[in-house]
């Protein structure tokens, strides 16, 4: 299956059905950046943004936020939920993060959360001094769990995804390039919260942001008595813990 494939067919980043809760142990906060580089007269770009979960609820009010997604399917979310929202300024369209069509010294502010980047592009779409903000899951991302099953999103990549980015991003001209890593731990409450997660979204699919043909694993199989296992070893009392490790990367034009 197409990577497209199984977004339009996800049609939201929304998981406020599983039940869990999260403690991070790093305090690098892209909602928090977002705002401490925001005024009221910042444009914003914010690339594959779902169903626009984010963007309506964490991100500030400010002259105009455009939001892009490669799928239609999670644009025609996002602009439904942005008329339930209520919120001014904000357009939702299609866009490729690796072919935008954006003008260039525009805008002030571009995120990328969870998502593919295309660091040339971005860099000419930014205004001079405006800043690059990415959250991305990483390589070790879920390790532990990964282990159990043999297999997941970049198991075999060689060389992590934060790393490439943050090459890419010192490469396409970037200035003050850091990258954070992000420790955070979930705890699920039942298993049936677990395996929403792992249905949802494509921890387990033999896929990789390094390789490049963009095939995913369709109808990832989740193997019972391998889960089990992994729950029996992992249960704690505040629920399953599962180790998430993301990346953050804070760039200057
Ligand atoms: C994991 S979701 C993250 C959504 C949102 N940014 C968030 O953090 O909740 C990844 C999103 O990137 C989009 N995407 C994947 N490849 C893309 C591309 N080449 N151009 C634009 N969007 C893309 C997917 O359609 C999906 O909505």
């Amino acid at each position: 299956m197409k990577e497209i494939d199984f977004y339009e067919k996800i049609k939201d980043w929304d998981f406020s059905m599983i039940n869990y809760s999260e403690e991070c142990l790093t305090d690098w906060d892209l909602v928090k950046l977002i705002n401490l580089n925001a005024n009221s007269e910042s444009k914003i770009l914010d690339l594959g943004t779902g169903g626009g979960e984010k963007v309506l609820e964490y991100f500030p009010d400010c002259k105009e936020i455009l939001a892009t997604d490669l799928s239609n399917e999670m644009i025609k979310t996002a602009n439904a939920n942005l008329q339930k929202s209520g919120r001014k300024n904000i357009t939702f369209r299609q866009m490729d993060n690796l072919n935008m069509d954006t003008p260039d010294n525009y805008f002030d502010i571009v995120v990328a959360r969870h998502t593919c980047i295309d660091a040339k592009q971005i860099y000419n779409t930014l205004k001079e001094g405006g800043k690059l903000l990415v959250r991305g899951v990483d390589k070790l991302d879920c390790w532990s769990l990964k282990l159990f099953f043999g297999k997941g999103q970049a198991f075999r990549d060689i060389k992590p995804i934060s790393l490439l980015d943050y090459e890419n991003i010192i490469n396409a001209g970037f200035k003050n390039v850091e990258l954070v890593p992000i420790h955070t731990r979930e705890y699920y409450k039942t298993k049936n919260d677990l395996l929403a997660l792992l249905l949802k979204t494509p921890i387990l699919n033999d896929c990789s942001e390094t390789e490049e043909n963009d095939e995913m694993e369709e109808n990832v199989e989740i193997d019972d008595e391998i889960l089990d296992k992994y729950i029996l070893e992992n249960t704690t009392e505040k629920g399953i813990l599962l180790i998430r490790r993301y990346y953050g990367i804070t760039a200057t034009k």
